[in-house]
């Protein structure tokens, strides 16, 4: 439980930038509001093309001394911000909920998965090493040392803002790099600003973080191309994630990029699983944040000879679920992020029915509040299937075995995550590896995400993996250094 004795923070309508906060000098003004209510929470004055440079002067002039800190001095300042998010707990989870629509669930689902990151990234420091080699030189020692890569951008989503930020930030610092990031303009605050008063309280050197609020459309390629950054860590939709990859590598400047994109997961259901389970894991891994996460379940594949009784539980269970204000402790499902996401799913909604699906379950969409719609007799062509919902709609395909099954699932431009429920553990491991993703979890629900296991997609889900020693590669640069003891002998 949290025991908050600190003052809430403040001044949001700030950016920080070079270690102060400061107003934004663009001419336009994010007006930040909780999507539930309509409430605003705060205006910020956006960003200009020159208080971006500013926090990239900053960053490469703070990151040489921070790089040469001890280990012991980065972990600390990682293990502080540990403990002001627990200290900080209520504060930090009122905010995901006004501000970027979570339940409370949800809100502590993030909580927990950022507190894990920020523990995981503590331990950064004294993990990074490098090694020695043998040589084939006579004479020659080879050494492999791993450094800071230097600066560090960093563009986030708004679904899991937190999270997915504190996920490419905390590794970041922890290995002795300096980070500019530009938080999603849906959520500045959770997204951004908020961290970066956490990271100012535990004492992080001024100039290391720096989050500049702007729009993507505007300040983005200006924040790829720039010449201070040696990666950019970029999370958010495919079509900007290839944008982002060709400026990094088409540009001016060759930048190294850690990509992760949209997602279609499949939920697969085989005629021998426990169904009582595998709907219960359908309803949590589909909804949870009304569906609006790279890794939730997008299509449910269900064997046929059980897909009639799974469809009658599923939609029993589903219409079980509270809907509506996402403060309120049992609500599972709460407001859409925007009014144009609202409309792409309606657009969504009415391509369905069109294309042939069955809708066994729908309701008034009020305001942002889109309530669970579940679709029948959907077929790996429709809509669907084919793309990324970010919506608490559902279709559920038929498959005739489970070759179908897996056929359907691998049926996809995308690979981020799967899921796929059987009683036979055996057969649930060969279906696993037959399905080209980053992950599979056999009987439980495609999100999930822990600070020790490669998180990461392939296809047209991205590049790379964070948490663990696979983000501590990502983060880091490789520099092969060798030795010549003893005079070498040239051909000429
Ligand atoms: P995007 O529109 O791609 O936005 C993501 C971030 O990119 C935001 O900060 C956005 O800024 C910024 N951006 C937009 N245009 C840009 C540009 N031209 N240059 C640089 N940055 C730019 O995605 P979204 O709508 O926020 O999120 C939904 C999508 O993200 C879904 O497809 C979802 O699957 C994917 N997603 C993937 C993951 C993982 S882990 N794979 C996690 C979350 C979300 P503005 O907000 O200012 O436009």
């Amino acid at each position: 439980m949290s025991t908050n004795t600190t003052s809430t923070y403040s001044d949001f309508h700030l950016q920080f930038i070079a270690g102060e906060w400061q107003t934004g000098k663009d001419d336009s003004t994010n007006t930040n509001t909780n999507p539930y209510n309509g409430d605003t929470l705060v205006e910020i004055q956006q960003a200009t093309k020159e208080q971006l440079n500013e926090a990239y002067d900053a960053a490469t002039q703070a990151q040489e001394a921070w790089a040469k800190q001890t280990p012991a001095a980065r972990a600390a300042v990682l293990y502080k911000v540990v403990n002001i998010l627990d200290q900080r707990q209520e504060e930090i989870v009122d905010w995901l909920i006004k501000e970027s629509g979570s339940t409370r669930i949800k809100a502590m689902v993030e909580f927990g998965a950022t507190r894990a990151i920020t523990l995981e990234a503590a331990t950064f420091p004294n993990r990074v090493h490098g090694e020695i080699r043998p040589s084939n030189t006579p004479g020659k020692e080879n050494f492999i040392y791993r450094e800071p890569i230097g600066v560090v951008a960093v563009i986030s989503p708004w679904n899991f803002p937190l999270h997915l930020t504190q996920r490419s930030i905390a590794p970041a610092l922890a290995l002795g790099n300096a980070v500019v990031l530009k938080p999603a303009s849906d959520t500045p605050v959770t997204g951004g600003l908020l961290l970066a008063k956490v990271f100012e309280e535990a004492g992080l050197p001024k100039g290391l973080l720096n989050v500049v609020v702007g729009s993507g459309s505007e300040i983005g390629d200006a924040i790829v191309e720039h010449k201070a950054p040696s990666l950019v860590s970029f999370t958010g939709s495919t079509s900007v994630g290839k944008h982002i990859g060709e400026l990094a590598n088409g540009g001016e400047y060759i930048k190294q990029v850690a990509l992760e994109l949209g997602g279609n997961s499949p939920f697969v259901v085989l005629k021998d699983a426990d169904i009582e389970q595998a709907v219960k894991a359908a309803a949590f891994g589909k909804f949870l944040h009304q569906g609006q996460i790279c890794i939730a379940i997008n299509r449910v594949i269900v064997e046929d000879e059980i897909y009639d009784d799974f469809v009658e539980r599923f939609l029993a269970h589903v219409k079980t679920l509270n809907v509506g204000d996402p403060n309120k402790q049992d609500t599972a499902v709460g407001p859409i992020i925007n009014e144009k996401q609202v409309k792409s799913l309606k657009e969504k909604i009415a391509k369905a029915q069109e294309e042939g699906a069955k809708m066994i379950l729908s309701g008034e969409i009020d305001g942002q509040v889109v309530p669970p719609h579940i679709f029948t007799e959907v077929t790996r062509e429709m809509d669907l299937s084919r793309n990324e919902v970010f919506g608490p709609l559902v279709g559920i395909i038929r498959a005739k075995d489970e070759d179908d099954a897996l056929s359907i699932a691998n049926d996809s431009m995308y690979g981020l995550s799967s899921a796929v429920f059987t009683a036979d553990m055996q057969k649930g491991l060969r279906f696993a590896r037959g399905i080209r993703a980053g992950m599979t979890h056999i009987n439980d629900i495609s999100v999930n995400d822990e600070s020790n296991t490669p998180f990461g997609g392939e296809k047209n889900s991205g590049i790379g993996r964070f948490n663990g020693e696979w983000v501590l590669e990502e983060f880091t640069r490789t520099h092969w250094i060798s030795m010549q003891n003893e005079p070498r002998e040239y051909p000429f």
